[in-house]
């Protein structure tokens, strides 16, 4: 199955260096990949004799596997999926103490460590707890899951960017994931991962309450979404589309002020005035409702064309 999988990845390299944008894949595929994916993991993160094990068993029904039934290919193997998780409550006498004991639980999660490689590192939300506003991204990336800290990649000195445009300083705001790990995907020849995938339904049922608890310590007067996937995990899945839907409006979570916005990356791969130029007015509105001043320079970003 590595086999097959690294042939796969080496063929959508050479295809993304021939210049393909895009490859159609059925979303069984999709469900296939994933499975195979999470299968591959368990197996390496198994010692070798209960390795050798799984291997039998998963050649076995599940009567053989209890030794009264022939042998036979057992179906697809369904992926390990997250457990369920319960609500998240975390009690102190102030919110640095509060943040504390939930960066503790967070970092020693058993779940969220599984999914860490070796050497990366699990990634809670950073800033000011008395932040007014609160940015929530998609999923830590390569240079996240290193330093462990969100929005510190490409994406995220982009971000750092528009939160100066705004005004005000990184420090004065509150920046967070709905995950609190970099999805897994497989990883090349010399074991690193390259691509990013956007998290499962369930791997971001995981981690939100984590989210929840975030916005809850810190209280924020304003949310702001960026990305589909983010805006997605805070107002339910299938309450939207496209993001077009609803980006650039109000919206609410759990009685918050949602500003949705476009995701910092989309900006790094469209990098046009226009596109700019969208999120800016939905930055601006954030500014308006919060009553930070906006001068006629900062009215007037990336118009010109
Ligand atoms: N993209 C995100 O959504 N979050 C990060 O932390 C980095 C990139």
């Amino acid at each position: 199955m590595r086999i097959a999988l690294t042939a796969l990845t080496d063929e959508l390299r050479r295809l993304k260096g021939a210049g393909v944008k895009t490859v159609n894949v059925s979303s069984d595929s999709v469900v296939a990949l994933r499975s195979a994916l999470v299968r591959l993991r368990d197996a390496s993160a198994e010692p070798e004799p209960a390795k050798a094990e799984a291997a039998s068993r998963r050649l076995m029904t599940g009567k053989e596997a209890s030794g009264t039934g022939p042998r036979e290919a057992s179906p697809a193997q369904a992926p390990v999926l997250p457990p369920p998780r319960p609500a998240v409550v975390v009690e102190g006498r102030n919110k640095q103490e509060r943040w504390d004991k939930l960066r503790d639980m967070v970092l020693n999660d058993p779940e969220c460590r599984r999914h860490v490689r070796p050497g990366k590192k699990v990634v809670l939300g950073v800033g000011s707890l008395d932040a007014r506003i609160m940015f929530v991204g998609e999923a830590p990336g390569g240079e996240e899951e290193i330093q462990g800290e969100p929005f510190v990649g490409p994406a995220g000195q982009l971000l750092t960017r528009m939160i100066q445009a705004m005004g005000l300083q990184r420090a004065d705001v509150y920046i967070g994931n709905i995950m609190n790990w970099r999805p897994e995907m497989p990883v090349g020849a010399d074991g690193v991962q390259y691509g990013n995938r956007p998290p499962s339904p369930e791997e971001l049922a995981y981690c939100l309450p984590y989210l929840k608890a975030q916005i809850d310590i810190v209280a924020p007067e304003f949310l702001v979404a960026l990305g589909a996937t983010a805006a997605q995990a805070l107002l339910g899945a299938g309450t939207f589309k496209a993001l077009g839907e609803v980006r650039g409006r109000w919206k609410e979570f759990e009685g918050r002020p949602l500003m949705v916005t476009y995701h910092p990356s989309y900006i790094l791969r469209n990098q046009s005035n226009k596109s700019k130029r969208m999120i800016w007015e939905d930055l601006l509105q954030v500014m308006d409702k919060a009553g930070i001043p906006a001068s006629d320079r900062q009215r007037g970003y990336f118009l010109e064309k």
